[in-house]
């Protein structure tokens, strides 16, 4: 259970309060829920000394493919490990729109893994088509985004299916897909996961589900959706929300 906090909250302060509201919240969640916050870079360091059990681990928005060297602007898996960050989101459709090519995507990806960093690559369609086409676009990304991921690394991946017309603006109440549209997309990337690893392998990695998740539909995409988990973004800067979202998984 992945909350992408994206460029929010505003101040260090606010991102605490967040973190700690969602942290004693899920107190008594089952620890076999993965719970994960992924707040912007500056807000990682504070925070990492705010969760002294783990039981809300932390997740990076964006990681580079190198861990040194002449990059302005860009941190370094290294980096992130040594403030206790676990997960990393690679290729989010909103970096994407910014230019990021599935080649990155996949450098960054075998670059997290190598660091041991679990990373959630995120892949799906822009829009739906009447044709079906869209699951070609899918396979395609997602291929293309694990370029150079080999079979005895894959079963650390998590995948994240966020159809971009799902997303909301910000609010988490965006529109929402269908619990079928998501439980036929889910076995459609393992599927090809399993084209790429081998079905073991495939079986074990993780698909979460993506795109307007709030307090009210997680219920339907849990128990139809056939997903292992969701990374929830406007519905996660409400704590008592993200936490009704942990908790309908269990
Ligand atoms: P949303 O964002 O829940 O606000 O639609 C999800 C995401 O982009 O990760």
């Amino acid at each position: 259970m992945v909350g992408n906090w994206k460029l929010n909250p505003a101040t260090a302060a606010t991102a605490k309060e967040l973190f700690v509201g969602v942290r004693n919240g899920v107190k008594g969640v089952r620890q076999d829920v993965v719970v994960v916050a992924a707040p912007p870079f500056p807000f990682i360091g504070e925070l990492s000394k705010l969760s002294p059990s783990g039981r809300v681990l932390l997740g990076a928005q964006d990681v580079f493919y190198e861990n040194g060297g002449p990059h302005t602007g860009e941190v370094a898996p290294t980096m992130l490990l040594s403030l206790g960050v676990t997960h990393t989101i690679i290729g989010h459709s909103e970096r994407r729109a910014a230019g990021e090519v599935d080649e990155v995507v996949a450098k960054k990806t075998v670059a997290a893994l190598k660091a041991k960093l679990t990373p959630i690559v995120c892949i799906g369609e822009r829009k739906r088509d009447a044709h079906g086409d869209f699951y070609m676009t899918v396979a395609k990304q997602l291929r293309a985004s694990l370029k150079g991921v080999e079979k005895k690394e894959a079963s650390k991946l998590v995948i994240a299916y966020e159809p971009v017309w799902a997303i909301s603006k910000g609010d988490g109440n965006g529109k929402v897909a269908t619990p079928q549209d998501v439980e036929e997309m889910r076995l459609f990337i393992t599927k090809e996961l399993s084209r790429l690893y081998g079905r073991p392998i495939a079986a074990r990695i993780p698909v979460l589900y993506g795109g307007s998740v709030n307090p009210r539909n997680v219920e339907q995409l849990w128990s139809q959706g056939d997903v292992d988990g969701f990374l929830v973004g406007g519905a996660s800067l409400r704590a008592a929300d993200f936490v009704t979202i942990v908790k309908a998984v269990i």
